[in-house]
């Protein structure tokens, strides 16, 4: 173990290296245009695998490539899985970037870059651990599968179908992802609650063409109105949503978990502050913690209508069109929300107009088993990599090949995030810390002996 952590120590200028090459390839998933570049990165991350001696296969599918690799040498020893992607969000708006999303820069002890915690950097510390256990000792405690996807961003909507096809392939006794985050600057964190999602894409249509406000307007349904007062009626006054049904599966929070959360150091005046808010918003009779990490919503990701251009256009549009996520909590069915929610939107639509509705992908939301051998190992590693036993938390993001896991190995997946939920993901001016990158890296590495020790099975 020494001489691997002695590796990874000696090999930190070489590591950044190799994340800042990884950085600069722009493989945005939900952009056509980019798709040669997200090959190309599927190509950066299994020649690395590849030349660390692990056995690659580039596996095609509908959609951007699947990068798989394993080494399956410890005979008698758990094998674990390891997931994660090489895909990233569009960098847009590209004028708040200090630095350009694919030109990787150090900076305040961070590289900055789009992908650089979400999930490049993170998703590399595990492939570096491996690495260095083979470089330095030839062998590695456990077997590994690596399983790293091009379109976690857009839905993971290929990959079921690669899970399914190789279901013997991938046995494995757990999963292990690191694409969540800490839960906050020096404590560490195990993920062990996901939520689900549900995206989809509103439509309202009215008039043949957009019209003259002043000879129609009045007399004519407008399309942008009533998509408003739609989205309005989502939500009562207590902020709980009226879809009906909407509440009818979700799995209460238990007595222990809600005082397990209020327990963690939290903050609201800073919470809201550092997002630029004064005040908060949210379901009644819940907090802030549990409204985001184990209670379901209902939020508009975007809306469109009408004239956009400089300066004053008096029409009444001919559409307007919202696009609309849901986040699950365990149990919750996204199929089942979707036929709801365009039912409601649907019975409510002012005459003058009608519902065009789109449902885009879903995943079921999860909570693991905290009390599993696994669990105990990647406790452990954390410890000894941070210097610190990381908390437990649960999350408000998806990552829809958690519960497909679960659905088709049967297995549970230990996230271990290293990022900060700061780290702008998703956002302009993404980054990640580079001690934290180094240390998730130490961990990844503890982890594999960890669970050879207590030979979870
Ligand atoms: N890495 C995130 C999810 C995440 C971040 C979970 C931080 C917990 C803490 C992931 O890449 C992501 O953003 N997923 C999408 C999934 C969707 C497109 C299906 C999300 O949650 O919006
Ligand atoms: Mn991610």
């Amino acid at each position: 173990m020494d001489v691997v952590l002695a590796t990874l120590n000696a090999n930190q200028p070489a590591a950044l290296e190799t994340l800042k090459s990884l950085l600069r390839i722009p493989s945005v998933s939900a952009i056509s245009a980019h798709k040669p570049d997200v090959r190309h990165a599927a190509e950066f991350v299994l020649n690395h695998l590849a030349s660390s001696g692990l056995t690659t296969e580039l596996v095609e599918t509908a959609g951007h490539p699947i990068v798989y690799a394993e080494w399956l040498k410890a005979a008698n020893a758990p094998t674990v899985l390891i997931y994660g992607h090489y895909d990233v969000q569009p960098p847009d708006p590209l004028d708040k970037w200090v630095t350009p999303a694919f030109e990787p820069t150090v900076r305040d002890g961070c590289i900055w870059a789009r992908g650089a915690t979400d999930d490049k950097g993170q998703m590399l510390t595990h492939v570096l651990s491996v690495a260095a256990w083979l470089k330095s000792t030839g062998k590695l405690p456990i077997n590994v599968k690596f399983v790293i996807e091009g379109e976690e961003e857009v839905g993971s909507e290929n990959l079921d179908k690669f899970l399914n096809e190789r279901k013997e392939q991938l046995r494995s006794d757990a999963a292990v992802v690191s694409d969540t985050s800490q839960y906050a600057p020096g404590i560490p964190a195990i993920t062990y609650g996901l939520r689900g999602i549900l995206a989809c894409e509103v439509r309202v249509h009215g008039p043949r063409q957009d019209l003259h406000s002043g000879l129609f307007g009045g007399a004519v349904t407008n399309p942008a109105n009533a998509l408003a007062r739609l989205i309005g009626s989502l939500h009562d006054s207590q902020g709980r949503v009226q879809i009906p049904g909407f509440y009818d599966d979700v799995q209460a929070l238990t007595e222990s978990e809600r005082s397990g959360f209020a327990a963690l150091p939290f903050n609201s005046d800073g919470f809201y502050a550092s997002v630029g808010v004064k005040a908060g918003w949210g379901e009644a009779d819940f907090t802030a913690i549990e409204r985001s990490w184990a209670r379901p919503t209902c939020d508009v990701n975007g809306m469109t209508s009408g004239y956009q251009g400089e300066g004053p256009k008096t029409i009444i549009p001919s559409w307007a069109s919202a696009k609309i996520t849901c986040r699950l909590v365990p149990n919750q069915d996204a199929h089942k929300l979707a036929i709801s929610l365009k039912e409601f939107l649907t019975a409510n639509c002012p005459p003058g107009c009608c519902v065009e509705f789109i449902e885009q992908h879903g995943c079921p939301g999860f909570v693991a088993d905290t009390s599993s051998p696994f669990m105990a190992a990647a406790k452990a590693a954390i410890k000894s990599a941070f210097g610190t036993e990381p908390a437990l938390i649960r999350s408000g993001g998806s990552i829809p090949v958690v519960a497909t896991l679960k659905q088709i190995l049967d297995i549970d997946t230990l996230l271990l995030g290293w990022g900060q939920t700061t780290d702008n993901l998703h956002s302009p001016n993404e980054h990640f810390s580079i001690a934290d990158f180094h240390k998730g890296t130490l961990a990844s590495a503890c982890l594999w002996q960890e669970i050879a020790n207590r030979a979870c099975l």
